[in-house]
């Protein structure tokens, strides 16, 4: 069987897998050039690139450096397709698309919150646009408000299901009900919405599927009922190229089915993560102090948050996974070594071509 192309506006990618965005540094340039190696989509997260102990005036100014840092060093590395992913909790979304823009990244993902402004920010046609949404009714309200204001379409739509790792787009009680949710439900209400951007603008609009794709074929059935392509980020995380810590990944590893969990996060958002120590800890603990001069995510309830995310990510990449949270897909315990992107992406073309 020939490996079907992604095609996502002007861009080409010669297999139909994203690696999907996870933030606080652990997809950086190593991992995503890798992919893009390999004729995927690799994504830089551009959340948690600051160093929580810069001056307050300092904080945005080194986010903004350290990505465009990460984009010259994946592009050194690679002439592939490299996207940037950009949460729109952040305060400094705005800012960092602007940047990775100004760099010539033409693939901007977007997620946790409704990106309904985003076509304001970009004049350039040849940037491709692509939300990520968890229900045909979040794809509904961003195409019909970018077509009413800004007369353009997305891209691409990233559907990410209730199986994915970092931020959820689903409440606690739809997590409960993970068969109501499931992408192979949730997929065709989101093509149907579709559909209808289209036939109004004359073009394909490539649906991507994420959350708890493990196998090839996991992709080739997804491929079969009507997804462009696949968003895959947990089983990349336990690659020699991904940039987080030994630690991060020995934790991946180590992980049983039981591990894990859905927690709350400060954000005001469910999140799929690891139970380790950190969050064991946090239980009988209750809450952690948190020193915040920045307000990166404009949603954290500072006041009533249990820990800063920022910091318990930070401390998962560098090693420190016990006072670290480690987000993670539910899939994540189905691993059980680590691997070359290369390795990784031969593995799920064979058993796609296979399927
Ligand atoms: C460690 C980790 C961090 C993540 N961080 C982000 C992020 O910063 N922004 C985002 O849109 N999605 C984030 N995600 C979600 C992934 O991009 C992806 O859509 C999802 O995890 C796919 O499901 P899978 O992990 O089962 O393959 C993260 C996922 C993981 C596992």
């Amino acid at each position: 069987m020939e490996i079907p192309k992604l095609k996502i506006g002007g861009i080409t990618a010669d297999i139909p897998i994203v690696q999907g965005g996870m933030g606080v540094r652990v997809s950086l340039s190593s991992l995503v050039s890798a992919v893009a190696n390999e004729g995927g989509i690799g994504t830089i997260a551009s959340v948690g690139l600051g160093d929580l102990d810069a001056l307050e005036q300092e904080f945005e100014k080194e986010c903004r450096e350290n990505l465009i840092k990460e984009i010259h060093k994946a592009r050194e590395k690679s002439n592939g397709h490299i996207a940037v992913n950009v949460m729109a909790a952040l305060s400094n979304a705005d800012d960092l698309i602007k940047a990775a823009v100004n760099e010539g990244i033409k693939l901007i993902m977007m997620g946790a919150g409704l990106p309904l402004r985003l076509p304001r920010l970009i004049e350039d046609d040849s940037v491709n646009l692509l939300p990520i949404v968890s229900s045909g009714r979040a794809a509904s309200l961003i195409l019909s408000t970018w077509d009413k204001r800004y007369e353009r379409t997305a891209d691409g739509i990233i559907l990410e299901g209730p199986l994915a790792g970092g931020h959820l787009g689903f409440s606690l009680e739809q997590l409960k009900q993970p068969e109501k949710y499931s992408l192979d439900i949730l997929l065709p209400k989101v093509l149907e919405v579709v559909k209808v951007y289209e036939d109004k603008y004359g073009r394909k609009i490539p649906v991507i599927t994420a959350g708890g794709i493990f196998t090839g074929q996991d992709i080739a059935r997804m491929l079969s009922k009507g997804a462009s392509g696949v968003q895959m980020a947990t089983r990349f995380v336990c690659t020699e190229e991904c940039d987080v810590s030994q630690e991060f990944k020995q934790a991946y590893l180590e992980a049983e089915k039981e591990d894990i969990n859905i927690i709350q996060s400060p954000v005001g958002l469910p999140g799929r993560a690891i139970r380790n120590k950190f969050l064991k800890d946090l239980e009988i603990k209750g809450r952690l102090k948190i020193r915040c001069p920045y307000r990166c995510l404009s949603a954290c309830k500072v006041s009533e948050a249990r820990y800063c995310i920022a910091l318990a990510l930070l401390n998962s990449y560098f090693g420190d996974v016990d006072h670290g949270l480690i987000f993670a897909g539910e899939n994540a315990y189905r691993i059980n070594k680590i691997v070359t992107v290369k390795e990784l992406i031969a593995e799920l073309l064979a058993e796609l071509a296979a399927a």
